[in-house]
C-alpha cells in the first residue's frame, strides 16, 4: 500500500486527478470506478479542468460507480446518479450510455446486482478504482463486518452513516436517508487493477490510521487494500494526523 500525504485538500484531489487522466491519455478506452460524497468534488472539479483547458478525452472512457441508495430513481436530487450527472458527467465529453451507475429502483435487486457485477467483467474490468471512506472505515457502502468475499448486493446502512450522510451536507433529515443501498463489494473492488482511495479532514483520521497501520480486518473494511497490489492512499494532512510513520 502506497501512502502520499498531502497538505491540503486542493494538493489531495491534484494528485488524485492527475493518476486518472494519465490512464485516460495512456487507454481512452480505460474502465474507471467512481465514488460519490464529500471527498472526490474537487478531484471532479480538476478533471473537469484538465478537460476544459488541456482537451482531456473522456468520449471512450467507461464508468461504474461505487454504489447507490435503494429505493432513489436516478433523478431525485440525492440520488448519486444525479450525483456524479452534476459533479462530473454533465461537464465532459463522456457519452452517457458509458456510464453505469446501480439503479435504486431496479425491479429485482438481487438480480440486477448480479448483472451489474458481469457487466464489469464483460467491459474488461475496472482498470482504477476511486474510493472515498467513511469515518467508521467503510468503502463504498461496505460497512464493518463486510466479508473480504462480498460482491454487488443489497446492504444495510449503519446509524453512524446514515448521520453522516444527513449532517447538512446531503439530506436534511436522518429520517430522509434511505436505510438500505447497492453497493459493490469488497471483493468487486479489490479485482479493480488498481485504488486509489483519498481522505481529507480530521473526522477521517481514525478510520487512515488503522486502514494504513492497524491488522487487516473485517471491522474495518478498508484495511483490506492492504492486500491489494497496487494500492495508493492519497490523504491531506488532517487525516494523516494520526499516521505514526512518516510518509513522503
Ligand atoms: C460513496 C461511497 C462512500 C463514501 C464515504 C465517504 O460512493 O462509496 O463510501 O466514499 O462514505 O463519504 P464522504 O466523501 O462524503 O466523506
Amino acid at each position: 500500500m502506497k501512502v502520499i500525504v498531502k497538505k491540503t485538500t486542493e494538493q489531495m484531489s491534484r494528485e488524485a486527478a492527475q493518476i486518472f487522466a494519465d490512464l485516460i491519455r495512456q487507454k481512452p478506452n480505460c474502465v474507471l470506478g467512481l465514488a460519490t460524497g464529500g471527498t472526490p468534488v474537487k478531484m471532479y472539479q480538476e478533471l473537469i479542468r484538465m478537460h476544459k483547458e488541456e482537451g482531456l478525452d473522456f468520449s471512450k472512457v467507461i464508468t461504474f460507480n461505487l454504489d447507490e441508495y435503494l429505493g432513489l430513481p436516478g433523478d431525485h436530487d440525492q440520488s448519486y446518479r444525479y450525483f456524479m450527472n452534476d459533479n462530473l458527467f454533465n461537464h465532459i465529453n463522456i457519452k452517457k450510455e458509458n456510464t453505469f451507475v446501480l439503479n435504486g429502483t431496479a425491479k429485482d435487486p438481487k438480480l440486477y446486482c448480479e448483472g451489474y457485477e458481469m457487466l464489469i467483467k464483460a467491459l474488461g474490468g475496472i482498470d482504477i478504482q476511486l474510493l472515498g471512506i467513511g469515518g467508521n472505515g467503510h468503502i463504498a457502502f461496505n460497512e464493518p463486518g463486510s466479508p473480504e468475499n462480498s460482491r454487488t448486493r443489497i446492504v444495510d446502512l449503519t446509524k453512524e452513516t446514515i448521520a453522516a450522510n444527513s449532517d447538512g451536507r446531503f439530506f436534511k433529515d436522518p429520517k430522509d436517508v434511505p436505510t438500505q443501498a447497492l453497493s459493490m463489494g469488497v471483493a468487486t473492488i479489490m479485482e479493480a487493477r488498481k485504488v486509489v482511495l483519498i481522505a481529507n479532514k480530521s473526522s477521517k483520521a481514525d478510520a487512515i490510521v488503522k486502514t494504513v497501520e492497524g491488522r487487516v480486518s473485517v471491522d474495518v473494511p478498508a484495511s483490506f487494500l492492504q492486500k491489494h497490489k497496487d494500492s495508493v492512499v492519497i490523504v491531506d494532512e488532517d487525516a494523516a494526523s494520526k499516521l505514526s510513520k512518516t510518509y513522503a
